[in-house]
């Protein structure tokens, strides 16, 4: 992958809001439709729709998380629509009734438990993109933000190994086959999955970013949260965590400092499809 930065499009470090907003710039919202979000985090793609629509629309966001549904509930407080409702609620089995949405968007819940996108095969049931084809109306259109590439956690991910080597910490064979930390699918396999599921006229493209991080610190502050196979490895040692950040992490990423700050790709794949 070219991995320069220069002439992409900036993300700021609150990125799930910006992917938030491209994605509900591509798709084409019903106003005053019924809307859901499946995985809805922290309500970033319905805050989205909110902007774009007004107070003409009826949301309701779903995650399985507890506690995100109640961050969510919080952001909304202030905003103004005709409805809005969220639930915990797990995407593989949705408490709707068919033909319920006009609208479905899916931010990065990742479904690599339904593709094996690294061997480009179908694995397990597809349950969760088949939920959402069933509880779409006939009409309607779903849109999904997925992950292809994230370099600055690849680039974590590389320099947690090089530490691990050098203290010998686990076998190679660990070593080479540690989690990337998040669900890196394609363009293909994404195809595949909405086209078992029964989605029509699917659009997929993918499109790059720039990500800047002004300090080595903001950087590992973030990928704290983000390349979080570093602190599960390390099993939370603080010790251990504050050495791979003092003896590895500022040589290995020097090579991406630019003029504003240590600037990493991050690539998504917006995908669409109808039924
Ligand atoms: C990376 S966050 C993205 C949040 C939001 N969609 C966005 O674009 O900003 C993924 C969210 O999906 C939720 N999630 C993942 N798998 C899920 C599932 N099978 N059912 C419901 N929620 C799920 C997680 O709990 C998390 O809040």
């Amino acid at each position: 992958m070219d991995e320069n930065t220069n002439n992409l499009p900036i993300v700021s470090l609150d990125y799930w809001s910006d992917f938030a907003k491209e994605l509900v710039k591509f798709v084409n919202l019903k106003p005053n439709g019924k809307i859901l979000d499946v995985g809805t985090g922290s309500g970033a793609c319905l805050i989205a729709v909110a902007d774009e629509l007004g107070e003409n629309c009826h949301l309701v966001g779903i995650d399985k998380n507890e506690a995100k549904i109640s961050e969510a509930r919080n952001k909304f407080k202030d905003i103004v629509v005709e409805s809005v409702q969220f639930r915990t609620m797990e995407a593989s089995n949705l408490k709707f009734d068919d033909n319920s949405f006009d609208n479905i968007l899916c931010g990065f819940i990742g479904f690599s438990d339904s593709y094996d996108f690294e061997n480009n095969q179908l694995i397990g049931k597809n349950e969760k993109m088949k939920e959402i084809f069933r509880v779409l109306k006939t009409g309607g259109e779903a849109a999904f933000s997925t992950w292809k590439y994230q370099q600055d956690i690849e680039i974590a991910r590389g320099l947690l190994q090089k530490y691990l080597r050098d203290k010998n910490m686990k076998k190679n064979n660990d070593i080479e086959n540690l989690s990337i930390s998040y669900s890196k699918e394609s363009i293909d396999g994404f195809k595949l999955i909405m086209k078992d599921a029964g989605f029509n006229n699917i659009k997929i493209f993918s499109k790059s970013y720039n990500i800047i991080y002004k300090s080595v610190d903001e950087w590992w502050n973030m990928m704290q949260y983000a390349a979080w196979v570093m602190k599960y490895t390390l099993n939370y040692d603080l010790d251990k965590l504050n050495e791979l950040k003092e003896t590895c992490l500022p040589q290995g990423i020097r090579a991406f400092k630019q003029e504003k700050g240590f600037s990493f790709k991050k690539s998504v794949i917006f995908a669409f499809g109808s039924k």
